[in-house]
């Protein structure tokens, strides 16, 4: 698709905080996207009209237990899952990281090997590490110079000692996707199993356990337009041998062995409407949509905002170029822009990356400076994880404009 039939516009116009008035830009997606007027509208409804506890008898308590499991349905299909109740809600990815690496420990055997990467968030690191007491060994995937990991570098870390693969599906440091397909195919070959993080991905590009043939993965829906919450994916027979805490009377059976407590009900009947956002650019964008399934149309929607999104790599990292005295970190080539997302960290040489967050912030832009929750891939890049670097993380509904006024506003930022 051209990026010209993008509906960019119509897209806006659907998310509140981009319509309140102040034109302020959004350029800190990676830490959280805006939601759209539907997902706002499917929180206020759930808090309205059934804000009570599920597994009732009466019409409201039912009527969660129906938006739970059409949110479950939802989810899968975006996911591509095989069947709803691999899926559970959560408060967010770094809990579910955590609930699976303590249950993967309790059921090690012979295997004791994990491999984690350095370019991942250090929610999907210090998890893994946190095993080692449990006789968890730990092997390091490393990045290389360009800010991506190699499958070649991973082939002589697997072994019949290798128990799990974790790692990222796009750095939300730098932006470079993995090759997570090869990866499981892989860590497959050597019986291990693969843990995949796609909180950064998510956003920006079509999701396909199946196809990847992935064993789990994390997403947290505030990155994906909805609120506050997170998910995970499992193989039926993976989560279903999982030892997890619940009470006794709780069945050993999933989704619910792994959703023990209460989660946020209206925050899952968000993240369903946000799907139901994502399903609708899809089918606005297909010409025969009516005989689409709703993952065709999901399908459609990410691939479309994959390419709009390319585009904004693309003038995000030429606008940046031209800047004197710019640290881009990560992939530049114009010609690797499928293997990024709209993802750009840098420095500007000499300023600490503090005052140029502050300097985009008295202008009217949200970025992010610090260390992204990453010192150890900023470390990796010589980059000092105290100061940090900066992080522009964009989504498909920001523009080519707004690019521009950022690269203005980073012209004018004093070097003194
Ligand atoms: C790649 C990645 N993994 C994990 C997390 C942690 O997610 P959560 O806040 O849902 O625990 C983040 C959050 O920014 C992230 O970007």
């Amino acid at each position: 698709m051209a990026n010209s039939s993008f509906p960019i516009t119509s897209v806006r116009q659907l998310f509140p905080a981009l319509n309140s008035g102040d034109n302020f830009i959004f350029f800190d997606n990676g830490a959280g996207a805006q939601i759209p007027q539907s997902v706002l509208d499917a929180v206020c409804h759930h808090l309205v009209s059934r804000n009570v506890q599920r597994g009732g008898r009466y019409r409201h308590s039912q009527e969660v237990d129906a938006s739970i499991q059409q949110a479950r349905q939802s989810v899968a299909t975006l996911l591509n899952a095989h069947e709803p109740s691999e899926v559970a809600f959560g408060m967010n990815a770094t809990s579910f990281i955590r609930l699976v690496s303590l249950a993967i420990a309790d059921i090690l055997g012979a295997r004791k090997e994990i491999i984690v990467s350095d370019l991942d968030h250090e929610a999907n690191i210090a998890t893994w590490l946190a095993l080692q007491g449990k006789g968890v060994e730990i092997r390091w995937w490393k990045m290389r110079e360009d800010g991506t990991l190699h499958v070649e570098d991973l082939e002589p870390l697997l072994s019949s000692r290798t128990r799990l693969v974790a790692c990222a599906v796009a750095s939300n440091a730098l932006g470079s996707i993995v090759n997570v397909k090869e990866v499981a195919r892989m860590a497959h070959a050597e019986g291990a199993e693969v843990f995949l993080d796609a909180v950064h991905y998510a956003p920006h590009g079509v999701i396909d356990v199946q196809d990847w043939d992935c064993d789990y993965l994390v997403c947290s829906g505030y990155k994906i337009f909805a609120p506050h919450m997170g998910f995970l994916w499992g193989k039926r027979e993976l989560l279903e041998a999982l030892p997890t805490f619940r009470e006794d009377f709780i069945p050993d059976e999933i989704p619910g062995k792994i959703e023990v407590g209460t989660f946020v009900y209206e925050n899952v009947a968000g993240m369903n409407a946000a799907v139901g956002y994502l399903e609708e650019l899809g089918r606005s964008l297909l010409a025969d949509s009516h005989s689409a399934s709703p993952r065709d149309r999901l399908v459609t929607a990410m691939e479309a905002i994959r390419v709009y999104e390319a585009t904004l790599s693309a003038e995000a990292l030429r606008a940046m170029g031209e800047l004197d005295d710019v640290t881009v970190y990560g992939i530049r080539k114009a010609s690797q822009l499928e293997h990024r997302v709209p993802t750009i960290c840098f420095n500007l040489n000499g300023v600490p990356a503090a005052r140029v967050a502050a300097v985009c912030a008295e202008n009217g832009i949200g970025v992010r400076d610090g260390n992204m929750y990453s010192p150890r891939l900023l470390r990796r890049m010589g980059i000092p994880a105290e100061t940090g670097a900066v992080r522009a993380s964009l989504v498909h509904y920001n523009t080519v404009e707004e690019i521009g006024k950022f690269v203005d506003v980073l012209r004018r930022v004093n070097r003194n």
